[in-house]
């Protein structure tokens, strides 16, 4: 007989994207904008501390998360705690007028706990147990773990619940990995036990009469591990759904702690962006503050778009109330094989890029660059050469200007154009034996999202059945797996007279990854116009195409085979196997509104021009009343992003750039105004209020 353990989160509601609960308006109406970063100051002496909390306070430091990575010192040997140095720590900052995020310092446990308890520790696909002697190698299905874990993180909270210095807490760190051990292959027996009901229903839902993998027993199914040849996708997929929950019953239990003791304090843990083992979807409504870790690599000139997209995700995932930025680097990391360091210039950008998506707070890891461990070669706000350093200069004078943004806090980011993504559906896609491994979901939302930021228009990231009635236009790149929920809660945008524009190979699969027979995309065929019937992966050097309207171009990697009913076809493939069969579909609604979907990989100019006329249909601007295809754009690199009654101007290239406004215009970092055009020098940024003459 299989028990549910008492916290669990598969019962949890449709993940909509529920605004978080608490939020951060008690904190960031009192200190504004929140600045800072992770504090570690168990890596030094006490008199350094000291040194620590008067250069916080001309930096402009507001906020710092402490207590991360300490679990091994705050509880030396099992149930004898040391945690007067942490409260120290704490008087310190409250003196210093610094607030605090307080982590639970679970996510590292320490070296006795693995070596009394074994089972504790994470296993490997290959069923490798994972040792000590670095970070994460927890299993979260041991009972031993969770309790010991739920002990130092009660301890913490009845110690520091009430201290003033503590108006945030921080369950765990990046939760984010998998273990493959019996402890978690009973949890996720229970879970299929809670989702499938019955062995019968887990059997239809898996397709187990496939390769004679049927069930009579849930005691028979194990964690997908090191297996001659492929696993069951649904399986598979199953697996990343419970992996994901199973972290998060974790940070719950711990969360139910805190909002015993101080259920005022918001709790958060920081989210790891478009991670691939946690579906935030469902984390979201669990947190009382969308917080996220985004390291931008200055080596990639996509980066910018890339960080852009993250954002708009937590957006998101906030139900557009402000998010933070909880980790970033400063300069360079150290986990990249090879560390470009970010420019004092980029750095600033990087930040004010998450403030003008609506972040209320820019924090770093970590304040003070550690002299030894495995992170000694990342970069710090404080860097080894201390604070007559270029980068320290541009701390400070970053906690400065941020000082002056003072108007953003609480803003809105109104978007009229969703990116739907969800990440049952990103997993199912990325299982192994598909048509093409080189259709890569990621790839196809940065394509798509291009033409959008370079054009300055905002866009929300948003779940598959999420509330979409505010949005014109809603953009599916790849929509592999949809449930039939929310295809009908698609659908509706075009009925309700929208523009809905849907990328290749979406709409395939169900719920459990069967494929939806029938001419494909099943949900969408008659929105479209169109309906297809093989999936044709492009020979290498790409197949032509011609179409009136976008101007003839190659296609590369993927096609389908479709035909044409009552749409128009957009676009033909004129050559090789699929000669005559439409590539690009679109067709209008009676209700006034239009179905797109793209079959194929255009090149990015020609997906510009397919964005660019979704974007007129739907009547959407962008943050200058710029409309792609239209006039000029933003000139090359710039970003512009509106929050509230702020226009964000970002250069994020190493050349100066003019901006053509119309009008007078304030800039509250600097504090200058200007009439008509503005100027931005080299990866410089302006936080610009129109001046009513
Ligand atoms: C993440 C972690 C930090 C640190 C940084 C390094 O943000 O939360 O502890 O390891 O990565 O970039």
């Amino acid at each position: 007989m299989v028990r549910p353990t008492p916290a669990t989160v598969n019962a949890a509601p449709r993940p909509t994207g529920t605004p978080a609960r608490r939020g951060l308006d008690a904190l960031t109406r009192e200190l504004g904008l929140l600045y800072g970063g992770d504090y570690n100051p168990e890596q030094w002496p006490r008199e350094v501390w000291h040194e620590d909390v008067a250069l916080m306070r001309a930096a402009g430091v507001n906020l710092v998360t402490v207590g991360v990575f300490s679990w091994a010192l705050l509880e030396p040997r099992p149930g004898e705690f040391e945690l007067d140095w942490l409260g120290d720590v704490l008087d310190l900052l409250q003196v210093s007028g610094i607030a605090v995020d307080l982590a639970t310092p679970t996510a590292s446990p320490p070296a006795w706990l693995g070596l009394r308890w074994p089972e504790t520790r994470a296993v490997t696909a290959d069923g490798v147990r994972l040792s000590h002697g670095s970070r994460n190698h927890f299993c979260p299905s041991s009972p031993v773990y969770r309790e010991r874990a739920l002990t130092i993180a009660g301890v913490l909270v009845d110690r520091f619940a009430s201290h003033p210095a503590v108006r945030m807490w921080h369950i765990g760190n990046e939760y984010g990995q998998v273990c493959h051990c019996d402890l978690c292959g009973a949890e996720f027996q229970a879970w299929l036990h809670r989702r499938y009901g019955t062995v019968d229903g887990l059997n239809r839902a898996w397709g187990t009469t496939f390769w004679s993998q049927r069930y009579d027993d849930w005691t028979e199914v194990v964690p997908p591990r090191a297996a001659p040849y492929l696993i069951n996708p649904t399986q598979a997929l199953d697996y990343r759904r419970f992996a994901s929950d199973q972290l998060l019953a974790l940070y719950v239990e711990q969360r139910e702690l805190v909002r015993q003791a101080a259920p005022a304090t918001p709790v958060t843990t920081n989210f790891m962006g478009f991670h691939p083992l946690t579906d935030y979807w469902r984390w979201a409504p669990e947190v009382d503050v969308v917080a996220d870790d985004t390291y931008g690599d200055p080596a990639d000139e996509d980066s910018p778009l890339l960080q852009g997209l993250a954002h708009d995700l937590m957006r998101g995932l906030a139900g557009g109330a402000p998010w933070m930025l909880m980790e970033q680097a400063a300069g360079a990391v150290n986990w990249r094989p090879h560390n470009l360091p970010k420019t004092p210039g980029r750095m600033r950008l990087d930040s004010l890029r998450a403030i003008a998506r609506g972040a209320d707070g820019s924090c770093y890891f970590q304040w003070r660059q550690s002299a030894f461990g495995a992170e000694r070669f990342h970069s710090a706000l404080v860097p080894h050469a201390g604070p007559d350093t270029r980068l320290h200069r541009a701390v400070r004078a970053h906690g400065a200007e941020l000082g002056r943004l003072h108007r953003v806090v609480g803003a809105r980011v109104e978007a009229r154009v969703a990116f739907v993504f969800d990440w049952s559906s990103w997993w199912a896609t990325e299982e192994r034996a598909m048509p093409s491994d080189r259709l890569r979901v990621m790839d196809q939302l940065l394509a798509y999202y291009r033409p959008l930021w370079r054009a300055g228009i905002a866009v929300d990231v948003v779940h598959p059945g999420g509330d979409l009635s505010g949005y014109d236009l809603v953009v599916a790149p790849q929509l592999y797996l949809v449930d039939d929920d929310d295809a009908q809660n698609l659908r509706g945008v075009v009925e309700r007279g929208g523009v809905l524009l849907l990328g290749p190979f979406s709409g395939v699969a169900d719920a459990d990854a069967h494929i939806r027979l029938g001419r494909f995309p099943v949900p969408f065929t008659d929105l479209v116009g169109g309906s297809g019937e093989e999936y044709c992966p492009l020979p290498d050097g790409g197949v032509p195409v011609r179409s009136e309207a976008l101007g003839d171009f190659s296609a590369t990697v993927w096609g389908e085979r479709l035909r044409l009913d009552d749409g128009e076809a957009v676009a033909t493939f004129a050559g090789g196997d699929l000669d005559g069969s439409p590539a690009v579909l679109r067709r209008c609604a009676p209700s006034g509104g239009e179905a797109w979907y793209v079959g194929t990989l255009p090149p990015q100019a020609v997906l510009d021009e397919i964005v660019a006329r979704c974007v007129r249909s739907a009547g959407v601007v962008g943050a200058l009343g710029r409309v792609p295809g239209a006039g000029p754009l933003l000139p090359d690199g710039v970003e512009a992003v509106r929050r509230g009654d702020v226009l964000f101007l970002l250069n994020t290239t190493t050349e100066e750039r003019d901006v053509a406004l119309v009008g007078v215009h304030h800039d509250l970092l600097t504090g200058t105004d200007t009439t008509g055009t503005v100027h931005l020098g080299p990866e410089d940024a302006l936080a610009l209020i129109e001046r009513i003459a």
